[in-house]
């Protein structure tokens, strides 16, 4: 499973970057709003060091403009991927864009039957959002599994499940046991994934040991 994270921070992501652990990044107005950059000059940055796929999200709602937004979002660079919301007219927006070789992901997507339209709109990603769907009281990781069974069934659909919207450690680790193809993770999140107590513990007791040898590795 590949990891994307999801931030606009381009300090987050450099520093996270410099571990291997990131195979892309996705942004969306709201994680741009947060950082109050401008979006070219942050999506520029970013793709100067990550030579992953990085979203970028078109904020007009009829095609065209979409279609307008998106070719001017992928001059930016050859591995941005233009983020269409799952709408009528985003799925024709998507359809176009990908025929024209541009990558694009489907966002806000919620159910199984979403998903099916986006891979037949020849989507590069479809990003399902399992943290608000368990917000409302629904199963996030449910819908992964449906959408894995469904892509699973056809060779002709190329669209990777790309899990969106990850509020915790544990849902990184269904998507992968649900063979999901991508998570796009939260920094907090992903750098929560390094801890655990008896490493620290452990880590401690080599070192106190070490101690009492007096001896240093470096001289
Ligand atoms: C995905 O591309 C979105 O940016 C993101 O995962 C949304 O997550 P949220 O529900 O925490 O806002």
């Amino acid at each position: 499973m590949k990891f994307f994270v999801d931030t606009a921070d381009v300090d987050e992501i450099r520093d996270l970057a410099a571990t291997g652990l990131v195979d892309g990044v996705t942004t969306n107005p709201s994680l741009v709003a947060k950082e109050g950059r401008d979006f070219f000059e942050v999506l520029q940055q970013i793709c100067a060091f990550v030579k992953g796929p990085v979203s970028a999200e078109v904020t007009a709602l009829e095609t065209d403009k979409m279609i307008a937004e998106g070719r001017r979002l992928a001059q930016i660079a050859d591995n941005i991927v233009v983020k269409v919301p799952m709408t009528f007219d985003g799925l024709k927006a998507c359809k176009t864009l990908t025929g024209e070789g541009t990558m694009v992901n489907v966002t806000l997507c919620f159910s199984a039957n979403q998903a099916l339209l986006a891979a037949k709109a020849s989507a590069t990603f479809v990003s399902p959002f399992v943290g608000r769907l368990d917000d409302i009281g629904q199963d996030g990781m449910e819908l992964i599994g449906e959408i894995r069974m469904i892509f699973d069934q056809y060779d002709t659909f190329d669209t990777k499940i790309l899990v969106a919207s990850i509020r915790g450690p544990n849902q990184v680790k269904d998507a992968a046991m649900l063979g999901a193809d991508v998570a796009t993770i939260p920094p907090k999140v992903l750098r929560s994934l390094i801890n655990h107590p008896l490493t620290d513990k452990g880590l401690k007791l080599f070192l106190d040991d070490w101690q009492k040898t007096g001896q240093s590795i470096l001289k």
